[in-house]
């Protein structure tokens, strides 16, 4: 039978005799799955196993800084690199989606790549790959249906010449909570809410900027610490503010604006795959909406997101 300990115990074991002497690199995101995978590959290695999270400048609020420090906490060797520019430049110009989560993934690689080769011998990539990554990036192969292309599957460019290492691609998101669980890692990574590789450019709709980055971050976090307040998080399997393209007429004292839309999304899920709008209490809604609208600069909008998957996906790129 298959439990979260027994499944720690023998990933560990499989990992020693698999990885040996080797040293693996490992790119954290922040999110639930790389972290997990990084610290099993710690209890299996230990200071073998190098850790690079990147800040694409595509993150939350305040979340390089935060995690960053968690990760240290956990004594995982990690190094933080911050190369916004390097995305914001490759993005510059870019609206279709695919193409902005190409941009992504390329510099990505590229970042990843410097820092790999700042490590001497490594044979590995580790990857937090579980098994709803390996079963969408196969399902999206047919010409008809390109759905979206998950960066992070698929492996490597030939010039990295890497074996790759993926301790999770068996598990589901909740399993993978659960492993995290039995190997007492923080509540503060654990719960949180699946965050995509390509971060906020997939939720700002259309050409990335940094300043309109700056009022998604600032509008996604009162929802977040709301949903948090009002002890939401929880319940809800994942949620984002979405900037859309859209400028709309209001009022703000006796001016006329003409701002921007920030649309809230908010879904109950089992892995990601279907999924449901939740139905949050109007009370908070409005407390949130209300927040965004007096605090965020160039937002006079709020709306709701009724959409449940499918047939919308979750995110909105
Ligand atoms: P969709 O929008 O396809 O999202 O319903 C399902 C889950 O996948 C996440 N997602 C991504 N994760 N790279 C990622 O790492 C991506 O390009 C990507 N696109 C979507 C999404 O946040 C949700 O959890």
């Amino acid at each position: 039978d298959w439990t979260p300990d027994s499944f720690v115990e023998t990933t560990i074991a499989a990992l020693k005799e698999k990885l040996g002497d080797d040293k693996v690199v490992l790119g954290l995101s922040g999110g639930v799955d790389s972290s997990v995978a990084a610290v099993l590959l710690h209890h299996a290695i230990g200071k073998n196993l190098y850790c690079i999270f990147v800040d694409n400048g595509l993150l939350r609020k305040n979340e390089f800084e935060s995690v960053l420090e968690s990760y240290k906490h956990m004594g995982l060797n990690v190094k933080g690199v911050d190369a916004k520019q390097r995305f914001y430049d490759a993005l510059s110009g870019l609206s279709d989606p695919e193409k902005k989560r190409k941009a992504i993934g390329r510099v990505f690689i590229e970042v990843f790549d410097d820092e790999a080769h700042q490590v001497q011998d490594v044979k590995w990539l580790g990857q937090g790959t579980i098994y709803p990554d390996v079963i969408e990036s196969v399902s999206v192969k047919g010409p008809s249906a390109t759905i979206k292309s998950h960066h992070n599957v698929g492996g490597l460019p030939d010039f990295m010449k890497l074996k790759v290492v993926e301790p999770l691609n068996t598990l589901f998101k909740d399993e993978v909570r659960r492993v995290g669980k039995a190997l007492q890692i923080d509540d503060n990574i654990l719960g949180r809410h699946p965050f995509p590789g390509p971060g906020l450019a997939i939720r700002i709709l259309g050409e990335i900027t940094p300043e309109k980055v700056a009022i998604l971050q600032e509008a996604d976090a009162i929802y977040i610490n709301n949903l948090r307040s009002a002890g939401v998080y929880d319940k809800v399997w994942q949620a984002g503010a979405i900037y859309l393209p859209v400028q709309s007429v209001g009022v703000m004292g006796d001016e006329r604006t003409y701002e921007n839309v920030v649309c809230l999304r908010a879904v109950e899920s089992l892995d990601g795959m279907t999924a449901d709008w939740c139905h949050l209490p109007y009370d908070l809604l409005a407390k949130i909406s209300n927040e965004i609208i007096n605090n965020v600069k160039g937002i006079n909008r709020v709306v709701y997101d009724i959409s449940s998957k499918p047939p919308a996906t979750i995110e909105w790129e």
